[in-house]
């Protein structure tokens, strides 16, 4: 079936987007607003973009009645805010984070979250969070008549000490972060537990595996 978008209502088109594209990896935008008080909430139109620079993108709504989101408020006052990533054990926290309490509210201190200070930008991280990216604004795009996409530029990206595995090389312990991911609807989240391996092959390895005349990997 196609599902033709210019003759849908937004919230169907959010419907269709929302229930296929998954698992979606959550932002924990920490941002702090001109007087410096701290605000905190999830968002999972969010993905890494480029990463020279570095660069992340977040898509914010008008909340009801047209309300601009505190984050959003936020990072216009000021340029900066942190992504933290959500953790098992932090998504209940999570979850109530993404009240949409009135301005002014600390829902770090709602949820009952510690915050440490970052080291580049004022908006602190949360954390217990296991990844925490600082970033500053890089661009801000208006979409339609509700959208902002955030551009971030990431100036550093903390990891909990255990997560790394080899500093050096920058290897991390991916499963040992315990991320959740959005999937549909309002309530559903995934573990990023249940993996498998495909190995990226070269052209030469293709060729090489043509010429033998071996199965492909993907041969039933
Ligand atoms: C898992 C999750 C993902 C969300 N993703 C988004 C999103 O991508 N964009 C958005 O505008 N709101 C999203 N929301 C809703 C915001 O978190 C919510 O509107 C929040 O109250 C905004 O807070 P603020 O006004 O303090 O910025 C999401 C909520 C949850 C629970």
């Amino acid at each position: 079936m196609l599902f033709d978008f210019s003759a849908r209502a937004a919230q169907d088109c959010y419907k269709l987007l929302a229930s296929t594209i998954v698992p979606r990896p959550i932002a924990w935008v920490a941002s702090v607003d001109e007087d410096g008080r701290p605000n905190l909430s999830a968002f999972s139109y969010f993905n890494i973009l480029t990463n020279d620079p570095a660069v992340v993108a977040i898509g914010i709504s008008t909340g009801e009645a047209g309300r601009t989101k505190d984050t959003l408020r936020n990072i216009r006052a000021t340029g900066e805010f942190t992504v933290c990533l959500v953790s098992e054990p932090l998504a209940q926290q999570m979850n109530t984070t993404a009240i949409d309490f009135p301005p002014g509210v600390d829902e770090m201190a709602i949820a009952r979250l510690r915050a440490a200070p970052s080291q580049f930008v004022r908006a602190p991280r949360v954390a217990d969070s296991p990844v925490a990216m600082e970033c500053v604004t890089h661009q801000l795009v208006p979409v339609g008549e509700r959208w902002t996409i955030v551009l971030g530029r990431v100036l550093a990206l903390y990891v909990r000490d255990d997560c790394v595995l080899d500093a050096k090389r920058h290897y991390v312990d991916t499963s040992k972060l315990q991320l959740v991911a959005r999937m549909h609807g309002r309530g559903w989240y995934a573990r990023t537990t249940d993996l498998y391996e495909i190995r990226r092959q070269t052209f030469a390895d293709w060729n090489a595996r043509e010429a033998s005349g071996s199965p492909a990997p993907d041969a039933a």
